[in-house]
């Protein structure tokens, strides 16, 4: 019961022992193909079934509060319905898992997702088991997906099985298993400009005595439902092995194999960035029979390059005034009319909006956009009319201006006119 209690009243809960790791506590689903669900029923295609995952031994920084952190609590009474994975996570350690302590206090959802995982050229149901976990925390940074090994259990008659897994519960009622390989990205998505380079974020983490010494990483390009493979690299972790092998699908793209091999670093870079280049890259991370994946959402932002038809407005009658939009990125742009009559404060919006051009695309994929505004000749002179642009790679909008001017110039004209006249005519007659 308190087990229940517990899991119900908090999303994850901690525990910090003196020296500086803790136990993060997270409330997950274990996710199964719903097969045999009623068949031709057409049921929902994956069943999902309330788990929980302990991780063990989280480090944590050494100036966290300790007072915050609410022990773990096995369950006082062993259940085989409950599923409870308990792993260890020291090495590898989970990079950013301080992430998971404080989601809960900064009122974060944790998305956890376990679902059962079969190593490359495994049978189903040996031992020992393998589970796929993903983590993600609600608007934060941090992505990981985790690969469990059951660890074995003494069994004797005493040792409970799991119901729905089949498989031997520890003492306390707990699935115990090990991390034994993660991929995880620091970022969930990044902007670049147009022309720009970006880091594309991947990392992985295995056991400390290896899986295995040879290491595959593919990234590929997802946009618009089509896939392109970008960069491939197989490289081994243990020096004294064969070479590095590279595949650059993408011109311009690379990875450091020396920081493939030092840190499990598979960033990838990408030069000279397109539009094309847009879309999620999958970073997938292939070591002996395993295999994982993160997800990267890579989007181009070029800001509009923003004109005013005229530098000046004399208004005699109604005149047309045409703002520009040009070569941005992506299509979504905002263009508004203001103006500001000299015994105004604040500018306001005209009424009438004007008209717009349809979106001109050019060859690099950026857009153009025109907006035409007529401005009726009761505008009264000394009134700014301005354009505002808002658009996603702009920090905040950008405005361009230009005053009504009287016809004023016209009797400077005239008056300068008259005095030449004037000095001629003296100039005349003093001969
Ligand atoms: C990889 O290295 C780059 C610097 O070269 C760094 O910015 C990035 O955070 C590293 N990524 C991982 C996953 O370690």
């Amino acid at each position: 019961m308190g087990m229940i209690e517990v899991l119900l009243f908090g999303c994850f809960l901690t525990c910090v022992s003196a020296d500086g790791v803790a136990d993060v506590v997270l409330s997950c689903s274990l996710v199964e193909e719903g097969v045999g669900l009623g068949g031709m029923g057409g049921g929902a295609p994956f069943t999902r079934t309330p788990a929980t995952l302990a991780l063990r031994d989280v480090a944590v920084a050494s100036d966290e509060s300790l007072e915050t952190l609410t022990p773990f609590v096995p369950p006082s009474n062993p259940d085989p319905d409950l599923l409870i994975f308990e792993a260890k996570v020291s090495s590898p350690a989970i990079p950013n898992a301080d992430v998971l302590l404080h989601a809960d206090c900064n009122e974060r959802e944790v998305m956890c997702e376990i679902s059962s995982y079969s190593p490359r050229g495994s049978q189903e149901s040996s031992d020992p088991a393998y589970f796929m976990v993903s983590l993600s925390v609600e608007g934060v940074e941090f992505s990981t997906v985790l690969i469990l090994q059951t660890v074995t259990v003494e069994k004797d008659q005493s040792t409970l099985v799991q119901n729905k897994l089949g498989l031997p519960l520890s003492q306390s009622g707990t699935l115990p298993t090990e991390v034994i390989f993660l991929v995880f990205s620091h970022i969930k998505s990044v902007s670049a400009p147009l022309r720009g380079d970006v880091l594309v974020n991947c990392g992985f983490k295995q056991l400390e005595t290896p899986l295995s010494q040879e290491v595959g990483i593919e990234w590929r390009l997802q946009h618009r439902g089509k896939g392109r493979k970008v960069f491939e690299m197989k490289t081994w972790l243990d020096e004294a092995q064969g070479n590095t092998v590279v595949h650059e699908e993408r011109k311009g793209s690379s990875m450091d194999a020396a920081q493939v091999v030092a840190d499990g670093n598979v960033s990838l870079s990408l030069n000279n960035l397109k539009v094309m280049d847009e879309g999620t890259y999958i970073c997938t991370v292939s070591l002996g029979p395993f295999h994982a994946q993160q997800v990267i959402q890579l989007h181009i932002i070029q800001p509009p390059h923003v004109s005013l038809s005229e530098e000046k407005l004399v208004l005699k009658s109604a005149q047309t005034l045409s703002c520009h939009c040009n070569k941005y990125y992506p299509l979504d742009a905002q263009m508004e009319w203001l103006y500001l009559s000299p015994s105004d404060t604040e500018p306001k919006l005209f009424p009438n909006q004007g008209s717009l051009s349809s979106h001109r695309q050019h060859g690099d994929g950026t857009f153009s956009l025109s907006s035409y505004l007529t401005v009726p000749p009761t505008v009264s002179p000394g009134t700014k009319i301005t354009c505002r642009v808002s658009h996603i790679a702009l920090d905040t909008p950008f405005s361009v201006s230009v005053l009504v001017e009287s016809p004023v110039t016209d009797s400077y004209w005239w008056v300068l006119g008259f005095l030449i006249i004037t000095v001629l005519f003296f100039y005349q007659v003093m001969r």
